[in-house]
């Protein structure tokens, strides 16, 4: 949706302010858009074209960037994803760099859940605070249809290793689609109370790359919540929700909540803090922007940090003030969700 940016000159400010006076402090990094899963709703069986090895930021590039973000632009938040972060080799050296920068950032890590049983531990030690492990279904012939894989016990195995290794809270995200898996939000609910994970469902956006999502089909927020309420007895969580996409629920009077990010029902925008960075170093002030800034090719050609973080900042004053989802000339941006991360 456009609407007239509330300044036109970009005040003076080292933070990543735009045009509405919105300030981001959360920076999303994408670190491969390769996975080892095929969610129907995100690839096709086949998988996509991956980006090229040489296109994508190396470690050292990584952290020099994230360290701009941090030292300079007043970042105070890094969330790790993909594609599938875990895929990345050198992710605990990354991690590692990153939590060591002065003031320490808080650092999380979207997953699928694969392999992480095993690498919870070290991620841990590298300095990763939490994570939200993706989970859409508990019926493992229902996973495999959904993912294309039979590793629903991998990410099982993986939520515990969390648990265990203190990367808290752990969250579990759901995405619910129609006829799949919609039966399924009280028994998530129910097993995430179970066993001390945080669960959020999040409303199917229109970022997949077959470009088949259809309103009609989207379960809402709504509907999730009534279908949740035959089991349980929900009560909205008081107090400020601040820029946190999901709105939570006291669940059975809590102390446990169960979270909904309604982007498309109910789109938060207007409290966004966020800032994205592809696996190729393209800067983007939304999942659903349209245009990119690309950083790589100046950071290769020899900018100093300083060039590099007014670029960033430049970038963001023109930040769109919504997604546009729900307007009549709604274009879906031409990267799907695994290259631009969640
Ligand atoms: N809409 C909403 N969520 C999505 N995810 C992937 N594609 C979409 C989409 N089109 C979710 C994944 C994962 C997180 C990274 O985003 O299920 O939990
Ligand atoms: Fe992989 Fe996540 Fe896409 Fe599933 S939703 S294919 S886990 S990137």
């Amino acid at each position: 949706m456009w609407r007239m940016p509330t300044r036109t000159t970009r005040p003076d400010e080292s933070r990543l302010i735009d045009g509405f006076g919105r300030i981001a402090t959360d920076l999303r990094v994408s670190l491969t858009d390769r996975c080892n899963l095929r969610c129907t709703y995100c690839m096709p069986a086949e998988g996509l074209d991956w980006l090229p090895g040489p296109q994508l930021l190396t470690a050292a590039e990584l952290i020099r960037l994230i360290t701009i973000a941090v030292q300079r632009l007043g970042v105070s938040e890094i969330r790790f994803t993909g594609g599938e972060p875990l895929l990345r080799r050198d992710l605990d050296e990354i991690l590692a760099a990153t939590a060591g920068l002065t003031p320490r950032p808080t650092l999380s890590l979207t997953t699928n859940g694969l392999g992480l049983a095993r690498r919870a531990g070290a991620l841990r030690a590298a300095g990763l605070d939490r994570v939200n492990v993706s989970l859409d279904t508990l019926d493992s012939t229902r996973f495999a249809r959904l993912t294309r894989r039979d590793r629903m016990a991998d990410v099982l195995a993986g939520l515990a290793a969390a648990r265990a290794a203190g990367l808290m809270p752990v969250k579990v995200n759901s995405v619910l689609l129609r006829g799949i898996n919609d039966d399924e939000a009280p028994a998530l609910l129910r097993f995430c109370l179970d066993n001390g994970y945080q669960l959020r469902f999040i409303e199917q956006m229109p970022l997949d790359p077959q470009h088949g999502w259809q309103r009609e089909g989207m379960v809402t927020a709504e509907e999730i919540l009534t279908r949740l309420g035959t089991e349980f007895a929900l009560t909205p969580v008081a107090g400020a929700r601040g820029a946190a996409p999901a709105e939570r629920w006291l669940v059975n009077d809590g102390p446990a909540t169960v979270g909904v990010i309604a982007s498309v029902t109910r789109p938060f925008c207007a409290a966004c803090d966020r800032t994205r960075l592809t696996a190729d170093g393209a800067l983007r002030t939304c999942l659903f922007a349209t245009t990119e800034t690309d950083l790589r090719g100046p950071m290769r050609a020899g900018a100093n940090d300083e060039e590099l973080a007014e670029v960033w900042r430049t970038t963001m004053w023109g930040k769109a003030a919504g997604h546009g989802i729900n307007t009549a000339g709604f274009a879906q941006p031409d990267r799907p969700m695994s290259a631009i991360g969640g």
